[in-house]
């Protein structure tokens, strides 16, 4: 009886605990023989007895049960130990990256113009005078040549304020016909809901010899390039004004939130301004030292195109860094 309390004592799994309370509890284990022992005696020897016998049997019950308790504690512990996981482990699931909107937006552009044989020129973000307005024809009181609009060096060279300097390096270093785009960063001095103090633009020129290049061949490869961008929309040429270019336009798509009825997007007017153009100013050819050519330019906001594209409110949010606007242009 006393080994068998000290067993259950030291007893160290739940399987040897059941084997003991088989020993006491059994039908050929201890309290068995002893309540068979009751037969035996009679009046007050066996009410003693069975008192005894029965508190024992309650001593038992309670220390069964509570070494029970104690051992499925410790195998729970030690289960946890065994299987824990550690969650400020790698799991090795890679996240990829994706490729910015404006980046993504860039590419498609290119891709349409590569696809019609115009190269892909680059040049200096930062820019002198002469490439980024003197020889664009942006004579020396242009309102672009104000502090405001511009960021400037101390030694009078500048962040280029356009992409349009890369048309005259361009052309500077090579021969009619020219067909190419320049995609790039430029800056102005501007921060609000539309206008960051970096932003990307692409700009198209295309220069042939003679007078083969006219303005229906920029409506045409313009008209077809917004189609392709932002499917069956109606595009309309407005004249304006750049100095590089003579006769201007500046060239709208019908709205694509609204479908051209009116809305906040478009300022109720149906048309979204999307990009500017015209044909080269000849003297930007004086500048280069072209000579008897004619040819197209157009320049475009890719920021611009990727907000309408994705419908993103804020040009703001396309440079916050923020993963979880680019988490949703993940393919
Ligand atoms: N450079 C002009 C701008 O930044 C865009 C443009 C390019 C317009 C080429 C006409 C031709 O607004």
């Amino acid at each position: 009886m006393e080994e068998l309390e000290k067993s259950i004592e030291v007893c160290d799994s739940i399987r040897e605990l059941e084997k003991l309370r088989v020993n006491v509890f059994g039908k050929k284990g201890y309290f068995t023989a002893e309540f068979l022992k009751l037969k035996e005696l009679d009046g007050e020897d066996k009410r003693v007895f069975a008192n005894e016998l029965n508190k024992k049997k309650d001593f038992f019950t309670e220390l069964l049960n509570s070494k029970k308790e104690i051992l499925e504690k410790d195998e729970k512990l030690q289960l946890m130990q065994k299987d824990a996981v550690d969650v400020t482990l790698l799991n090795g699931v890679k996240s990829t990256g994706s490729l910015h909107p404006v980046m993504d937006t860039m590419d498609k552009i290119i891709e349409y113009f590569t696809a019609l044989n115009f190269s892909i020129e680059d040049g200096p973000l930062i820019e002198d005078d002469f490439h980024n307005f003197e020889a664009l024809n942006l004579p020396k009181h242009h309102p672009a040549r104000d502090m405001q609009d511009t960021f400037y060096f101390k030694d009078s060279m500048l962040l280029r304020t356009h992409t349009s300097p890369v048309q005259v390096r361009t052309m500077l270093k090579q021969k009619p016909p020219v067909r190419m785009i320049c995609p790039g960063p430029v800056f102005r001095p501007d921060l609000d809901l539309t206008h960051t103090p970096m932003f990307h633009q692409i700009e198209g020129l295309v220069v042939e010899e003679g007078k083969k290049v006219s303005f229906a061949n920029l409506k045409s490869i313009l008209e077809e390039f917004l189609q392709y961008m932002f499917g069956d929309v109606k595009v309309r040429f407005r004249p304006s004004f750049f100095p590089f270019t003579e006769p201007s336009a500046e060239v709208d798509i019908s709205c694509i939130f609204c479908g051209g009825n009116g809305c906040r997007v478009c300022s109720q007017t149906g048309w979204l301004e999307v990009l500017g153009c015209g044909i080269v100013d000849p003297n930007v050819y004086k500048a280069v030292g072209y000579k008897n050519v004619s040819g197209y330019a157009f320049g475009l906001g890719i920021e611009r195109f990727a907000m309408l594209l994705h419908k993103i409110p804020d040009l703001r949010s396309l440079f916050e860094g923020d993963l979880r606007l680019l988490e949703q242009f993940k393919c």
